[in-house]
């Protein structure tokens, strides 16, 4: 496939060596030296475009995608609270949007167990969830589009919780997340449900960013077969 890079930052160059690696061609790298050139994007030099930059520029390249007829894999974070108005301009324009918090297949199967766990816990109140992240000091967003995620799924399976709070000492229909950043840690994700006993905690570590560039070049294959606003329960059938 033809792929254009929408984002060349530490996620844009692990994409394009595993892009490569993987049999495709690039045909645009657009960071923001030259985010001007995301004019030239078409469907006749790109089959997908992968987009991993920052929450200010995404809904904004997102639609240039859109209005392109290109589809777009992406995964930047932060910037969910225009969902609603990004997923409008796709069916407007009939486009075809992948997102995913997490491009990660491991931490998509531990999406999903930490569902199963929430509704294992559900009518045991002597046990409370709490949200762990942690990531490398560069990262921009607290808490991470992951542990949003998790918690989702949590405030889904739990009918006494309403939301989420970025402090240890929640209310009682709160879920605390809590973010730290240091190093150069590519991050890990723990839900742990302790009561006064005991813990049960589940964690997912990413030893790379290679899983998430793996999982986002495998996205941009899915669109060679599907359209429409796409996500990795579609691609991995979860
Ligand atoms: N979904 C996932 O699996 C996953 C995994 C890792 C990171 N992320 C997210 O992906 C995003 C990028 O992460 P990163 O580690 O590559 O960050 P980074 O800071 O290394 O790279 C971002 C790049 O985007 C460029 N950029 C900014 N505005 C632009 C614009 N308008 N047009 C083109 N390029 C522009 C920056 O110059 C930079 O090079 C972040 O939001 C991060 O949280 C998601």
């Amino acid at each position: 496939m033809r792929i254009a890079l929408i984002g060349y930052g530490r996620m844009g160059r692990e994409i394009e060596k595993i892009a490569l690696e993987r049999g495709h061609s690039l045909s645009l790298a657009i960071d923001m030296g030259n985010a001007p050139d995301l004019h030239q994007l078409s469907r006749e030099n790109s089959d997908v475009a992968i987009e991993f930059t920052v929450a200010a520029s995404a809904p904004a390249n997102y639609l240039a995608c859109f209005k392109a007829g290109v589809p777009v894999v992406s995964g930047t974070t932060g910037w969910l609270c225009e969902w609603d108005a990004v997923l409008a301009q796709c069916r407007e324009w009939e486009g075809t949007f992948f997102y995913a918090s997490n491009f990660s297949v491991g931490v998509n199967l531990f999406f999903e167990l930490s569902r199963k766990l929430a509704l294992l816990m559900t009518g045991r109140p002597d046990y409370q969830p709490l949200i762990r992240e942690i990531h490398h000091a560069g990262k921009k967003d607290a808490p991470s589009g992951t542990a949003l995620t998790l918690a989702e799924g949590l405030l889904g399976a739990l009918p006494g919780k309403t939301g989420w709070v970025s402090h240890a000492a929640p209310g009682e229909a709160e879920i605390p997340v809590l973010s730290e950043r240091t190093g150069d840690h590519p991050g890990t994700h723990t839900v742990a449900w302790e009561s006064d006993d005991d813990i049960v905690e589940i964690t997912h570590q990413a030893k790379s960013r290679r899983g998430f560039a793996l999982g986002a070049v495998m996205a941009a294959e899915f669109c060679r077969e599907h359209r429409g606003v796409l996500s990795m329960r579609d691609m991995l059938d979860l």
